[in-house]
């Protein structure tokens, strides 16, 4: 149904599971995978050549400067400025280019901080998002407009979606940069090695997430791109609560470290409860099935076997 699918940002984390989730859909479609390398589109003009270049049918648009809270804090106005840039433009370029096709993920931190889980796709526009990431969170969930106006004026097709707390092989574990599920492999992994006899943990370990493996979230993709001719965002998740010690424990077994969990109650606890709500996804007939202990093993295994190789974002 298409002939040539474009995916920026193909070289990251959900590149990684999205792109041979396109090739096994559609796999007469001629599947064009670029990162910054091939083409850095904060330069004045890039997108527009990247789309005259490649004449795509359909769009997947990943490419975008994401990270951990930490450097989230550091630069907020690195990952406003960017994020903006980058998705406004390849976005109108995309319209220009008489793309048939637009389809981008946007991330859960975009919804108010004062959110009620389980959090659904109605309550994007209800409140502000946390601080600390603020200058990503705005600048991504600027996309929902744009989706929307270029819809209603000119009748373009685009889709957002919005995948909840990600995790699974090809992650960055680069403890600035990486979210909560890589940054406690590799400690626990590295405390596993070192043979500590036990770990410290923020908190008192009771608020609860739900996680999703990455390999769902792309199995979803081309059913989005093939079937889902709206802007009204929809939420990618497995809608599974989980307490944050629950968590920590899952990732100690799973990695071996057999030493014991200290919570430091001390240290802040953040929100409590943050759970995606999934009734829409599931209205349209499809879920995110990995179980948590399973979707850990690949991921360990994963980071186990690429940092032996040198091959893992550290
Ligand atoms: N990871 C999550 O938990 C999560 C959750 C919800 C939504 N999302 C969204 O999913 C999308 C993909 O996220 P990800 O986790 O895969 O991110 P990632 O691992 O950081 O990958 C980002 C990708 O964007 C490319 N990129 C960065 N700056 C660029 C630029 N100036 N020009 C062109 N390409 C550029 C990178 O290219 P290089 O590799 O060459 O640098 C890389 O391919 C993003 O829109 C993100 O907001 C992610």
């Amino acid at each position: 149904m298409y002939q040539r699918i474009l995916v920026t940002g193909a070289t990251g984390f959900l590149g990684h599971h999205i792109v041979p989730a396109l090739r096994r859909a559609f796999p007469a479609a001629d599947l064009i995978a670029v990162g910054r390398r091939q083409c850095d589109l904060l330069q004045p003009g890039a997108a527009d050549r990247l789309l005259a270049d490649t004449r795509p049918d359909a769009v997947v648009h990943l490419a975008a400067r994401s990270g951990g809270i930490e450097d989230n804090r550091l630069r907020p106005a690195d990952y406003f400025y960017e994020n903006l840039t980058i998705n406004t433009a390849t976005f109108h370029a995309a319209f220009r280019a008489g793309v048939r096709k637009f389809l981008t993920l946007m991330g859960g931190c975009s919804y108010p901080a004062k959110a009620v889980s389980p959090i659904g796709e109605d309550q994007m526009w209800n409140g502000f998002p946390q601080m600390e990431s603020a200058g990503y969170s705005v600048a991504k969930k600027v996309i929902l407009v744009q989706s929307w106006a270029y819809r209603v004026q000119h009748g373009f097709n685009s889709v957002v979606l919005i995948p909840g707390n990600v995790y699974g092989e090809y992650d960055n574990f680069n403890l600035t940069q990486a979210h909560v599920i890589p940054a406690l492999i590799r400690k626990y992994i590295e405390a596993r090695d070192r043979g500590d006899a036990d770990i410290v943990a923020w908190g008192t370990g009771r608020p609860t997430r739900d996680f999703v493996y990455a390999g769902d979230v792309a199995a979803t993709i081309p059913w989005f791109l093939a079937n889902y001719d709206s802007s009204e965002p929809v939420n990618i998740s497995s809608g599974t609560r989980i307490s944050i010690r629950e968590l920590a424990e899952t990732v100690a077994r799973v990695v071996g470290f057999h030493g014991v969990i200290r919570w430091d109650t001390s240290k802040p606890d953040g929100q409590m409860d943050k759970i995606f709500d999934v009734t829409r996804l599931r209205s349209l007939g499809l879920s995110c099935p990995t179980p948590l202990e399973e979707g850990l093993r690949r991921t360990v295994a994963w980071f186990e076997q690429a940092r032996h190789e040198g091959t893992v974002r550290l």
